[in-house]
């Protein structure tokens, strides 16, 4: 979707059942009833078909014959099935379709780059000293699987945190947070289909996919690497790969050997404060310096190729939207009742990819030992988005003219708001929420009843978030729907680690 010009702040997209894409104006996605994915409340008619833009089924009664070709089927007899305008809406969610074009990396489809990519995403080589360790018995790792011995080095790499089918973190428990070289402060989220959101991660601390692995690599609780490490393990590794993918090659000063070398120190990257002493980064020269941030940008760009083609389409509930009613169970059509109805859940978590784009507090809990007391995601993620080098606003960006970050801005409405996670492939994402509250979808789903949790202050819980009073068995047939959302596997040959 960033082939997209973003006209305005408060602009969310919509993907019609047609896989086309729209844009509507939309005041944050929190009002009841809003227009786009038409979340209506007590199953009335008519939202959804206007929202998904469908000019298919075009009368806008409950009485109409909306239900077109595609999709389940209409049975006025039988409870359980999606009336007319439950179909209508239910199609506004399925397919999925293409990912989105990136322009801002002119290497998002290229395949060589994705091949460099997958031997990247499972290289470990260049990440640092381990903090916390494996420490068997003594539960210093909080069972959350360290990566090696306190101090051994090489130790992690991004498939150490998103290996589980949906490429999450298979080892993070409950209350916890992702556990690399230090614990960082969140749940990893699924690398599978993450290629589909507007925004990168929980709080949309990045505008694109390539921008993310720059800031994961140098961060001292993740990998605790730099980017001059970086740019020598591409020189040492996969020099070939890199020249033949990009247009300026790896500068021959990369090579230990070479007679310019101490042009390129072994490892440096930016000091943290304007105060602190100059490093070995600063002490380079601005030309040298700029070589090696379009290597790290580079570096970031094959990754997000790679990431791309993690995409897992053909769930049960797309396989009942393709016209196969049985598809799915008559709880979980009853429960997609309840998802776009009474739970009120369609309304953020809409189109294809179950989010809506934007960022909402709905106050989960910051239990846990390591879990940090408070976190006010966007309001502080998107200060450094807004100044970073690396933005799709910036010199390394392949088209700073998207507009996305045009109007972005700190503003206390983003106090503990988090972006609408995707619910597709949940069963392998456990646990849920940004801060990994929740084991199971059931729990999820009690929360919500309960009417979410508390905001920080001057945050504000949307109309939507509060006590549902959902019965036993409509919250059962809720989480049947969520379960109804697990794609294909990715293909099997993304998963081989081919780092050297
Ligand atoms: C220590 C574990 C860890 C490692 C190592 C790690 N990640 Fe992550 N990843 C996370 C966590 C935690 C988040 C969510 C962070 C946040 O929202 O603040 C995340 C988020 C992401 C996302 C965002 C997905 C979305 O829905 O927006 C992508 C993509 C991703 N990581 C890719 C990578 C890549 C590529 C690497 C290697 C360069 C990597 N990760 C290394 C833990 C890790
Ligand atoms: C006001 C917008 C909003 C509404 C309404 C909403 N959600 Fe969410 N949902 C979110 C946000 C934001 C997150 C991420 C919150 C976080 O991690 O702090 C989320 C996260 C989730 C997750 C966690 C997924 C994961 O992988 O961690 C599930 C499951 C979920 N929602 C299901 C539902 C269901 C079911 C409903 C209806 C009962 C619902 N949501 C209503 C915005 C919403």
């Amino acid at each position: 979707m960033r082939q997209t010009v973003w006209t305005a702040v408060a602009t969310a997209t919509v993907w019609c059942a047609c896989g086309q894409m729209m844009t509507t104006p939309d005041a944050g996605g929190t009002g009841g009833g809003s227009t786009a994915g038409g979340t209506s409340g007590g199953g009335s008619a008519g939202g959804g078909s206007t929202a998904g833009g469908s000019t298919a089924g075009g009368s806008s009664g409950g009485g109409s014959s909306a239900g077109g070709s595609a999709g389940g089927s209409v049975d006025a007899g039988n409870p359980d099935e999606l009336t007319p305008a439950e179909l209508t809406q239910a199609r506004t969610f399925s397919p999925l379709p293409a990912v989105p074009a990136d322009t801002t990396n002119a290497f998002a489809d290229n395949l060589a780059a994705a091949v460099l990519g997958q031997r990247l995403y499972f290289d470990s080589s260049y990440s640092g000293a381990l903090a916390i360790g494996l420490d068997a018995g003594t539960g210093l790792d909080g069972g959350n699987g360290g990566l090696g011995a306190v101090g051994e080095r090489g130790k992690v790499a991004c498939v150490s945190c998103h290996a589980s089918p949906s490429g999450d973190d298979d080892r993070t428990s409950p209350n916890h947070v992702s556990l690399g070289t230090d614990y960082g402060t969140r749940n990893a989220l699924p690398v599978v289909n993450s290629s589909f959101y507007k925004w990168t991660n929980w709080a949309g601390r990045f505008d694109s996919q390539w921008s993310l692995p720059l800031a994961v690599a140098e961060n001292a609780r993740i990998m605790k690497s730099t980017r001059l490490e970086v740019a020598h393990l591409l020189f040492d590794k996969y020099r070939a790969d890199y020249d033949a993918i990009f247009p300026v090659p790896l500068d021959a000063a990369l090579a230990s050997t070479a007679p310019d070398a101490a042009r390129f120190p072994a490892s440096g990257k930016p000091k943290a404060a304007a105060t602190d002493p100059d490093g070995p980064w600063e002490l380079m020269t601005a030309p040298d310096r700029a070589i090696v941030n379009r290597i790290f940008a580079n570096y970031g760009k094959a990754l997000a190729a790679y990431m791309r083609k993690h995409v897992s389409r053909n769930a049960a509930f797309d396989k009942f939207i393709a016209g196969d009613s049985t598809a799915i169970s008559a709880s979980a059509k009853r429960g997609f009742k309840v998802f776009v109805g009474k739970g009120q859940c369609a309304s953020c978590h809409r189109g294809p990819n179950f989010a809506d784009d934007a960022f909402h507090a709905i106050g989960v809990p910051q239990r846990g030992d390591r879990v940090p007391a408070t976190d006010l995601g966007r309001f502080t993620d998107v200060a450094p988005l807004l100044t970073s080098a690396f933005n799709t606003n910036g010199d390394f960006s392949d088209d700073k003219l998207t507009g996305k970050l045009t109007g972005e801005s700190q503003q206390a409405s983003q106090l503990g708001a988090f972006r609408t996670k995707s619910l597709r492939n949940l069963s392998t994402s456990a646990p849920y929420m940004h801060s990994g509250q929740f084991a199971t979808l059931e729990a999820v789903v009690a929360f919500y009843n309960a009417g979410g949790g508390q905001v920080p202050d001057g945050g504000t819980l949307p109309a939507e978030i509060r006590p549902l009073a959902l019965t036993a068995q409509e919250q059962t047939d809720l989480v049947a729907f969520l379960k109804t959302l697990d794609g294909d596997p990715i293909d099997p040959a993304l998963t081989v680690n081919t780092s050297r």
